[in-house]
């Protein structure tokens, strides 16, 4: 007879959110905005808005163009006070200071659970700011405007948000439903060379997991997207932002309860080489890396052949992509390469077994629990081959 007495309980929640996407959302007469903060009380929406400092410096009169927009549209929203900048990249995500900044603006400005948290951004801004909304009064409404491709095409579209410690990206955070995400492509006009690059990685990660018919466009349109061509990657983001939705509304487990985290196929090297890389290796350059690793360990272990392998890495290679850098010669005191350190902190971020997403043929995906360090240090030579004889004009090294 067992020592205890249960009493199981039982609920579920509805989410619903949405992308919208438009272009230049803070002209006059733009009416995105509204959408998204449609209100069911009737009452003005009180909005408080985060802007990347990077943002504001590609873009000065993206202040004066919000303050506008906010007062010729003052009889359905408000703003509680001026534009707040967040610190661009990382440094907004290096520790919880964030948090208190936001709540401490929050409490000042009478932000409440029925107004509404702006963040306007690169990934990093939103999820530090992603984290002080939900964390505020247990979760201020957030709008996220996604401000380069990675953000607009993945980072802005989850149900996550975080800070990076102790050495570990993300080590904080929380599951949180945005109110809605606006994707405004004006904004990656004014976008770095490599930040417009990064978010092709992204996109070259969930076709090779999720859609080979997408992975072939990609491939086909690896010219115009490394030239900045908008039309090809407003396509991009398209369909990678509605990939990515389909997954996290769609496949059973939004909130990671399980081990499996198939979006992030490429990562477990990715987050550990910009860790090692001080951040000098953006979030989209080192997946690009983590996902050519992890295409030859595919191969090695028979899941796509060479041929599908070399196709990939040729599409990342034509994005403009460099598949190599020296945080992978780094080593422990044990002799390993440093960056298998990420294995094991993939696995306890999950918690649980191992679980690493893998091609499973091209455009499918199948898990592996067991991971070969002999067999990963034979596809580090192979990729490391691979980009030198590239580098000396060896054709197929
Ligand atoms: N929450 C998630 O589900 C998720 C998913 C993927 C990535 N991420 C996170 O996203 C972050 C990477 O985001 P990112 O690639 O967007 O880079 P980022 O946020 O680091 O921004 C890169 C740089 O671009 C600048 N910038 C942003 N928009 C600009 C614009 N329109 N014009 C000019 N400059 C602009 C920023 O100021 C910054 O200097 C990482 O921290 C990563 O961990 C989160
Ligand atoms: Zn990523």
């Amino acid at each position: 007879m067992s020592s205890y007495t249960s009493y199981p309980q039982q609920f579920s929640v509805d989410f619903s959110f949405q992308l919208l996407c438009t272009r230049d959302a803070f002209q006059p007469g733009n009416d995105t905005l509204l959408e998204a903060l449609a209100h069911p009380a009737g009452r003005p929406a009180r909005c408080l808005v985060f802007v990347d400092a990077g943002v504001l410096k590609a873009d000065p009169g993206l202040e004066q163009r919000i303050l506008r927009w906010f007062t010729a549209n003052g009889s359905d929203c408000q703003l509680a006070a001026s534009p707040e900048a967040i610190a661009p990249g990382e440094a907004a995500k290096r520790d919880l200071a964030i948090v208190e900044r936001i709540g401490a603006l929050c409490l000042e400005h009478g932000i409440c659970r029925h107004s509404y948290i702006i963040a306007i951004g690169g990934g990093a801004v939103l999820d530090a700011v992603g984290l002080g909304a939900a964390l505020t009064h247990r979760g201020v409404r957030l709008i996220r405007m996604p401000t380069t491709v990675l953000a607009q095409d993945d980072a802005g579209l989850g149900v996550k948000n975080g800070v990076n410690a102790f050495g570990n990206k993300n080590f904080f955070g929380t599951f949180a439903v945005p109110h809605a995400i606006i994707n405004d492509s004006a904004f990656l006009d004014r976008l770095p060379q490599r930040e417009w690059r990064a978010g092709i990685a992204e996109a070259v990660k969930v076709a090779i997991i999720k859609d080979r018919s997408y992975l072939a466009w990609i491939a086909g349109a690896a010219p115009a997207l490394a030239s900045r061509d908008s039309e090809a990657m407003n396509e991009l983001i398209r369909r990678c932002a509605l990939l990515h939705l389909e997954h996290i509304t769609g496949a059973g487990d939004p909130f990671e309860r399980g081990s499996s985290r198939p979006l992030d196929f490429g990562h477990w090297s990715a987050h550990r080489m910009e860790v090692l890389s001080k951040h000098r290796l953006n979030h989209g350059e080192a997946v690009a890396i983590g996902i050519a690793l992890d295409l030859f360990y595919a191969a090695a272990i028979k899941r796509i052949s060479t041929e599908e392998r070399d196709a990939v890495l040729d599409t990342l290679e034509a994005c403009g992509f460099h598949l190599w850098d020296e945080v992978l010669e780094l080593r422990s005191r044990d002799g390993k390469r440093t960056v298998l350190t990420g294995i094991e902190q993939f696995r306890e971020h999950l918690g649980g077994e191992l679980t690493l997403a893998m091609p499973d043929g091209l455009g499918q995906r199948a898990d592996i629990h067991d991971f070969d360090d002999g067999l990963f240090e034979v596809c580090v030579r192979q990729l490391r081959s691979r980009v030198r004889a590239a580098r000396h004009g060896v054709v197929g090294g």
